[in-house]
């Protein structure tokens, strides 16, 4: 009897995604003896009725390592832990399916489950883990924040387009004396926009891990305009937030795992015209593009190292772990370190101190 790995890729998309799943499926089915199976959108594919469960074969998964988001679907909205149940009187409930998950595995033979997901997802992993599922975690998201890797696949498409609209929003900003705002995505970090800052040489760049004060960064626009450059491009991560503020979020009450960072530019466009610049504002929300489209060279090498590592760890029965990049090696880690804690940016340490010597204003 074939030994059957059961895939999912969960939570937002990012790019990279599909190189994930063909380094993954090549593995596993070079290997005699294994069959891979995706469930379509999440988990979402083995708990539906009819169950929308698909066999990955080398077939399916060839030439796919180029194309943007996912070709078994994902979804943050619902899961085993949070299904959506539709009330008589048109209210949707929230239950937990995680026992008729754990079940639904059994009785379709499943040997190993891979979990491709961000933090949120990752934390359905463990849990399902500790329900007595042989879980693998792959760790993904363009925001770069899980603490147990060095550096997550989709970080660096995600930052190659950021700083393509820096540079876009530079050369208009120049032409016009104007102040260019860019909102760029990252939630609780921002790797995203630091990145895009150094690396297209925004003038102030505005992110969760250093509260900004709106007082300071007019001192320093009113400096810069009195040395004759009347223009400047603001990187402002979607969390950051001015000192003694907090970032603006939508959280959504049924669920633990999705959430909305949304208006941060436009409160610091306000802020900004408070202080008396009143022209010349404008403001560019970067968005859903930062997320899909081609993933990067580097991301797709990476991605092609985490599906071959998290196969081998299958293959191993080392299960309850995530894949890791740790100084330039593959590793793993237990599920429950990877989710200890978000990566963040030391607002002392070695990217925050360049960006500064490149002056890049912080605001603080
Ligand atoms: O976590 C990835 C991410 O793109 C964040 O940077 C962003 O805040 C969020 O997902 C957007 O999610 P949604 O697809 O629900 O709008």
């Amino acid at each position: 009897m074939p030994k059957k790995i059961l895939v999912a890729t969960s939570g937002g998309d990012c790019p990279a995604l599909n190189a994930v799943l063909r380094a993954f499926v090549k593995a596993a089915t070079a290997t005699p003896g294994w069959e891979v199976y995706g469930s379509l959108q999440s988990f979402n594919g083995l708990l539906d009725t009819p169950q929308r469960v698909i066999p990955l074969t080398r077939q399916t998964v060839s030439g796919i390592h180029v194309r943007g988001g996912t070709i078994i679907g994902t979804t943050k909205e619902s899961g085993p832990f949070n299904w959506p149940v539709k009330r008589a009187d048109g209210t949707v409930e929230y239950i937990d399916r995680s026992d008729d998950m754990v079940r639904l595995c059994r009785v379709g033979g499943f040997d190993a489950i891979v979990n491709i997901g961000g933090d949120g997802s990752q934390r359905m992993s463990l849990a399902l883990f500790k329900k007595g599922l042989p879980v693998v975690g792959i760790p993904k998201t363009i925001d770069n924040d899980l603490c147990a890797t060095d550096v997550t696949f989709g970080f660096q498409s995600a930052v190659d387009v950021a700083t393509e609209a820096v540079d876009r929003l530079v050369s208009t900003a120049e032409s016009h004396n104007r102040i260019q705002i860019l909102e760029l995505m990252g939630k609780h970090s921002g790797w995203i926009t630091l990145h895009a800052a150094i690396a297209g040489g925004a003038e102030i760049c505005l992110i969760p891990e250093i509260p900004y004060r709106i007082e300071k960064i007019k001192a320093w626009l009113d400096r810069r305009f009195e040395a004759g450059k009347r223009f400047a491009v603001v990187a402002v991560a979607e969390g950051a937030f001015p000192a003694g503020g907090a970032p603006s979020e939508e959280k959504k009450a049924h669920s633990n795992i999705s959430e909305k960072m949304s208006g941060a530019a436009e409160r610091f466009m306000a802020e900004l015209k408070a202080t008396g610049i009143e022209e010349g504002l404008r403001c560019t929300i970067l968005g859903h593009v930062q997320r899909g489209g081609t993933p990067a060279a580097f991301d797709r090498v990476l991605g092609a190292q985490y599906g071959v590592k998290a196969f081998e760890m299958v293959a191993a029965g080392e299960f309850g772990r995530m894949v890791s990049w740790q100084d330039g090696q593959m590793t793993s880690v237990p599920l429950g370190e990877a989710v200890r804690a978000l990566k963040t940016i030391d607002p002392n340490g070695e990217l925050v101190r360049v960006a500064r010597a490149v002056n890049v204003c912080f605001g603080d």
